[in-house]
């Protein structure tokens, strides 16, 4: 495999990424403007997979720290399909949702029949586009769910969002960081399944080790940090779910890059996590490493 040069956002370099248009600071990773059908509908099986295998403890853990109280207005960049925003429109209703997602494809596959009334989502790239004008009240909160680890440069979006917020308003970021992967003992299906999880990110530019950067991205945005957890989601607890969980991923990152994970190398992951269907709870621990952060403008 070739390797890959590390981005330079330093100086000269950063202005030059900015001041060209075929090269924007907002590639989205291996979610870059993604159209094709077989992808987006695998997408949509992993975002509704991610949303009820994890959205239950992401939510009682923002209930505890202050999310959604009555009458809270807050925006939820990249919403994706509005899945998950739905989600959590139903568990927070007396708070309102506004989604804003870049990708339009993504927002095609919103489901308006079964949206909340607290939940909408507008076509808005947050930090280059204006926020729309049902927003132009301004709004308390911001949550961000799995999106930094798909902005080449974080830092623009979440400044945009700190300048947009009152003083006293907070951010939310739920994010992954694979560093955290870890298993014992070896685990042949788990280990296939991270590393190449982990040669698709860094073919594709998304960053799976966001986690424990966020504390210094928002603290130098101008927010103070006053939540950080890092959670190690792990089969024992979640058993065959995890499997699926981690099915699933190998077979978005299959179509995202079927030349880095190819067809041969998904099917083997499958078949393996198959083979280890409802025994592997008392043969493997294995984690699936989720980070929260909460914080708030200064
Ligand atoms: C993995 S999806 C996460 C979807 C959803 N938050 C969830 O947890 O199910 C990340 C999404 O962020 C979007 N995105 C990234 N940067 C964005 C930005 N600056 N403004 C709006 N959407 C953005 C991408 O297009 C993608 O749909």
């Amino acid at each position: 495999m070739p390797d890959i040069p590390e981005l330079d956002l330093s100086g000269d370099h950063l202005s030059a990424i900015l001041e060209d248009e075929d090269n924007p600071w907002l590639t989205l990773g291996i979610m870059d403007r993604i159209e094709d059908p077989a992808l987006l509908h695998e997408w949509g099986r992993m975002l509704d997979l991610q949303t009820r295998l994890l959205g239950p403890r992401e939510v009682e853990w923002l209930r505890a720290k202050g999310f959604g109280r009555t009458g809270c207005s807050i925006i939820e960049p990249g919403s994706g399909d509005g899945h998950y925003g739905s989600f959590l429109a139903r568990n927070f209703p007396d708070a309102r949702i506004h989604g804003l997602e870049a990708n339009d494809n993504l927002v095609r596959r919103f489901d308006t029949d079964r949206c909340p009334e607290n939940y909408a989502i507008d076509i808005c790239k947050v930090g280059s586009d204006p926020l729309p004008a049902v927003l132009s009240a301004g709004f308390d909160q911001c949550f961000l769910r799995f999106v930094l680890q798909h902005v080449s440069d974080p830092r623009p979006l979440i400044k945009a969002v700190h300048d947009a917020m009152p003083q006293g308003g907070k951010i939310y970021i739920i994010e992954e960081d694979h560093s955290f992967f870890s298993t014992e003992p070896y685990w042949l299906p788990y280990s296939l399944a991270t590393d190449a999880w982990s040669r698709v990110y860094a073919a594709g530019g998304s960053d799976g080790a966001i986690g424990r950067k966020l504390p210094k991205l928002v603290s130098e945005a101008g927010f103070e940090v006053t939540d950080f957890d890092v959670v190690l989601r792990n089969n024992v607890e979640m058993g065959n779910d995890f499997l699926d969980l981690f099915t699933q991923a190998a077979r978005v990152l299959h179509h995202t890059s079927p030349d880095v994970l190819t067809v041969e190398e998904l099917r083997n992951i499958q078949d393996e996590f198959r083979f280890d269907q409802d025994r592997h709870g008392t043969s493997f621990v294995a984690t699936y490493p989720q980070i929260l952060l909460c914080a708030t403008k200064r």
